[in-house]
This record gives C-alpha cells, sequence and structure tokens, in this order.
C-alpha cells in the first residue's frame, strides 16, 4: 500500500449545467445545479484513497459548514486530515459551469491560500513516511517549493500537477520528479511553445507525463524516445477532476513502474469522466480492476 501525502487546495465545487457556455455579458438559463466535494488537491487524495493508498492530506479550510463538509467528506473516503487545519479566511469554492460534458472552472482559493511553509513543516513526519508526495498549484508556490524541498532533504519523490498553469522556477523544477502537466500548462511551466511539447518530454527522460484529454498520455522513457499510452474509450458524462484522477492514480501505482502507473492511472481517468461530480466517478481498486479486465 503506497503511503502518498497530497499538500494541496480543498474546495466546495459549484456546478452549473448548461446547454452553452454563456457569452460574455449574456444572462442564460442553466438546466442544472449541485454542489459537490472538490478542489485539486482534496481530489487527487480521494483518487489514491479509492485505489487502496494510504492518504495524507495537508490543507486548510476555513471556519465554516463547507469546511466541515469536506474534512467529512475526506475522512468518509479514509483520508487522513490530522494536517487539515483551520484558517481565518472561508473554505476555497469553485464555480463549474458544465457543457456537453466539458467545463469551465473559477477559483475563489480562500483559505486555501493561507497554506503555508510551517503547515508542511508541522507534516514532518508524515513526509518522512510518504513514499510519493504530490502537489498542485491552487495553494501558495513558497508552501508548493517547500513540500519540494523537503521531499528532497529526504529522497523522496515529488510528483507536481502545475494546475493552474504557471511558470515554473529552475529550482522547483529541479526539484521535481514527475511533472504532470497538459500541453497548454506545460508551455507555460518552462515558458515555451506549445507546439515544442514532444522535445521538451525527450529532454527530460521520465520527468514529465504530459496528458492529452482523451487521446491518452505521453513521456519520454529513460533513452528519451516518446512512448503515447493511448486513453481508453468511455462515453464521457463529466470530465471534472479526470486529471486530478490520474494524478492520484499515479502516486497510489508509482512503484510498478512509470510504463503500468500511467497505464493504470489512464484507465482511472477514463472511468472517473463517466460519472458527475469531480469525484463522483473516481473508482475503486476493484472497479478499475474489472475495467482494466474488460480491455485486455
Ligand atoms: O480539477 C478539478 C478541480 O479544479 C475542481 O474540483 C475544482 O475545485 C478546481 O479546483
Amino acid at each position: 500500500m503506497a503511503r502518498v501525502v497530497v499538500v494541496g487546495s480543498i474546495n466546495m465545487d459549484m456546478v452549473v449545467v448548461t446547454n452553452t457556455f454563456p457569452r460574455l455579458g449574456e444572462t442564460l438559463f442553466g438546466t442544472g445545479f449541485s454542489t459537490s466535494p472538490g478542489g485539486k488537491g482534496a481530489n487527487q487524495a480521494v483518487a489514491a484513497a479509492r485505489l487502496g493508498a494510504q492518504v495524507t492530506m495537508v490543507g486548510r479550510v476555513g471556519a465554516d459548514a463547507f469546511g466541515a463538509e469536506m474534512k467529512a467528506t475526506l475522512v468518509r473516503e479514509g483520508v487522513d486530515v490530522r494536517y487539515v487545519t483551520t484558517a481565518r479566511q472561508a473554505t476555497g469554492i469553485a464555480s463549474i459551469t458544465l457543457t456537453g460534458g466539458d467545463n469551465a472552472i473559477v477559483v475563489v482559493p480562500g483559505a486555501n491560500s493561507e497554506l503555508s511553509p510551517e503547515d508542511i513543516d508541522r507534516a514532518a513526519d508524515v513526509f518522512e513516511q510518504a513514499d510519493v508526495v504530490l502537489a498542485q498549484l491552487e495553494v501558495p508556490y513558497e508552501t508548493v517549493l517547500h513540500a519540494a524541498r523537503r521531499a528532497r532533504a529526504l529522497n523522496k519523490p515529488f510528483f507536481l500537477n502545475p494546475a493552474p498553469a504557471v511558470s515554473l522556477s529552475d529550482e522547483l523544477l529541479d526539484l521535481v520528479t514527475l511533472l504532470t502537466p497538459n500541453q497548454h500548462e506545460l508551455a507555460t511551466a518552462l515558458q515555451t511553445r506549445e507546439e515544442a511539447w514532444a522535445d521538451e518530454l525527450a529532454r527530460r527522460p521520465g520527468q514529465i507525463a504530459m496528458t492529452r484529454g482523451k487521446e491518452g498520455v505521453s513521456y519520454a522513457d529513460m533513452d528519451g524516445k516518446l512512448v503515447h499510452k493511448a486513453g481508453f474509450k468511455v462515453d464521457a458524462v463529466d470530465t471534472t477532476g479526470a486529471g486530478d484522477t490520474f494524478n492520484g492514480a499515479l502516486a497510489a501505482f508509482w512503484s510498478l513502474g512509470i510504463d503500468e502507473a500511467v497505464r493504470r492511472a489512464n484507465a482511472a481517468a477514463a472511468l472517473s469522466v463517466t460519472r458527475a461530480g469531480a469525484q463522483g466517478g473516481m473508482p475503486t481498486l476493484a472497479e478499475l480492476d474489472t475495467f482494466l479486465e474488460t480491455q485486455s
């Protein structure tokens, strides 16, 4: 059972379903509304836990109803919330417009923006026991950098899902074991052209797994040769959280090697889009195994 520490955001997702995305200045009728647990950090924690990993979340919520609900959800999923502490600001929220299975998201970080390097230091014991440390960029950059430094000092693999996209410093890039961007995030992270992705992957063998939506995932093997893992074909209901499922699964299965970990994470991400909500479709280990048996 992999021990995974997730440093990241916890949001309540406010999901509006529409037939088309609204244009600037336009008012539309929606066809549905729901709230569901989200946040890239919490999503990745839940994805890894459902697949059998022992997960500890390091994050912040507000002293409000959403915060209590989000923490309770994590506990129900078997995630250790000892290091999910209370902030002055309100729990983070994400406003998600869902249209035909696609989405547009606005995040208001709130409590997530108070996750500090001191919070990382307080979680020193779980860093020491971790097999993988996993982070995203919905919490402050200096906190992520601090977590990466601590992971390096302990010789632990540090995975960074660089979302939302920002340019990454050389220091942070050097501390990352595996970067998991999509094509746009890769270009922004490395300050390069989107078309240059294949060269960037080849330049960093085994260090970048680039997600390509339903096309699958690409990375370079240790010889610098490009490997493409095709996506699994499913009927998409809601793509929210597919990338998070991929990241959580990758951490859970990392001990199997990049090839097998990516194959399983790809399958988990495919399954995740077949049900509504960021966490709603994330598979359990048994569901993933059953799915993979039908695919081979
Ligand atoms: O990756 C999907 C997530 O992004 C949503 O759950 C939302 O909270 C935003 O953080």
